[in-house]
């Protein structure tokens, strides 16, 4: 049996009827930028996401930028960002010219260690930037707690966890304005580019809003030095049609999360993931460590099994960031992570004999070493 590393068929064959409904209605409204479909979605899915408002953005790293513009974040002010993310989150302080300071996570749940944040505050700081990696909440309560003690803005990167918690409230609705990616293959995922900003703070969202819009609220009337960076009007109508399945996904996802969590358990050295007591986790990814990663991969896919490594090069090791002067062991943790982690295939819609195909060909790499 085959089985891929994503699939979207479970997902979008039964929705394809609504879907082209969605479309005609857009289709037919002749209204293509910044519509009805943009401000329906966007309530949508600040109510679903526990925050005051929603903000449609471009895309995740869009939505990024934008969220450390609106915050005032600028040149020499230091942004503490997890060492081990994707280039994403590093980019997006880049591209407003502030410092990046890489902080390492917590070795048992991969996601930045507040202990570390501590450490690395100077008086230059200005920004948190914690990423809910792999689908599962930082220790947000701590990491608000160390920013208001240090007058710190925080901006969640909530690209890969829609709908987890820590304590219960949503990732997305800590921070002071927080990014959301809807790329296709994200939990909730458009059929195109697609993002969004999310904040409890009404200065913040029209400020986001008129950045989004050339810094303009008046039609050629421009307040700030802005950017086109607005959501894309179709890409609206159809992630609405979505938004409404986004629960039963997350339960399949955590479903499918508890079939490998079982079926891996005591299998060669391997890792499985681990969630903090306080988090939620709405597997993304379903992310195993083993020293002998790269042959086990090799394994998989001889064997028809998809899988997919995230991320194989740590940001500070990337071409893109030699200007920065990092070298190998600057962060042991993000490289040994880097060179460890295997993804395996999960997606709604993935059948338990599937699960235990993929859990049956992990095993027999394991028993032929
Ligand atoms: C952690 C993280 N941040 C940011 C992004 C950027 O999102 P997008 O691809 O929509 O720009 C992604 C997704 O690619 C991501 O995984």
């Amino acid at each position: 049996m085959k089985v891929p590393f994503l699939s979207f068929e479970h997902m979008h064959v039964p929705l394809k009827k609504q879907m082209q409904e969605a479309f005609e209605k857009f289709y037919d409204s002749g209204y293509y930028v910044l519509g009805n479909f943009t401000t329906s979605f966007e309530e949508q899915y600040a109510a679903w996401n526990h925050t005051k408002y929603c903000i449609g953005i471009s895309n995740g790293l869009d939505a990024l930028t934008i969220s450390l513009k609106a915050l005032g974040i600028s040149a020499r002010d230091e942004v503490l960002v997890p060492s081990n993310t994707y280039i994403a989150t590093w980019l997006a302080i880049t591209n407003i010219g502030a410092k990046i300071v890489p902080v390492e996570p917590d070795p048992q749940t991969c996601n930045i260690d507040p202990r570390q944040i501590a450490e690395a505050i100077t008086p230059a700081a200005k920004c948190i930037m914690p990423v809910h990696l792999y689908g599962q909440a930082c220790e947000m309560e701590r990491i608000m707690q160390l920013a208001a003690q240090h007058n710190l803005a925080v901006v969640e990167d909530n690209a890969q966890a829609h709908g987890a918690t820590f304590k219960g409230k949503p990732t997305g609705s800590w921070g002071h304005a927080n990014a959301v990616s809807f790329y296709p293959g994200k939990n909730l995922g458009a059929l195109g580019e697609a993002g969004a900003v999310t904040t409890n703070h009404l200065h913040i969202a029209d400020t986001v809003k008129m950045l989004r819009n050339y810094g303009s609220k008046v039609k050629y009337m421009n307040e700030l030095v802005g950017y086109n960076m607005r959501i894309d009007e179709l890409q609206a109508a159809l992630l609405t049609v979505k938004l409404q399945h986004i629960d039963n996904w997350t339960a399949q996802r955590r479903e499918i999360a508890g079939w490998y969590n079982d079926l891996l358990k005591g299998v060669g050295n391997l890792i499985l993931p681990v969630t903090h007591p306080d988090a939620t986790h709405v597997y993304h990814l379903y992310v195993i460590r083993t020293k002998h990663r790269d042959a086990l991969q090799q394994f998989l896919g001889a064997n028809g099994i998809g899988s997919l490594i995230h991320y194989p090069i740590p940001p500070h090791l990337q071409n893109a960031y030699t200007f920065l002067g990092y070298h190998k062991g600057s962060f042991p943790i993000a490289e040994q992570m880097a060179e460890t982690c295997l993804s395996l295939p999960l997606w709604p819609g993935m059948s338990y004999a599937m699960t235990e195909e993929v859990c049956f060909r992990i095993n027999s790499f394991f028993n032929q070493l």
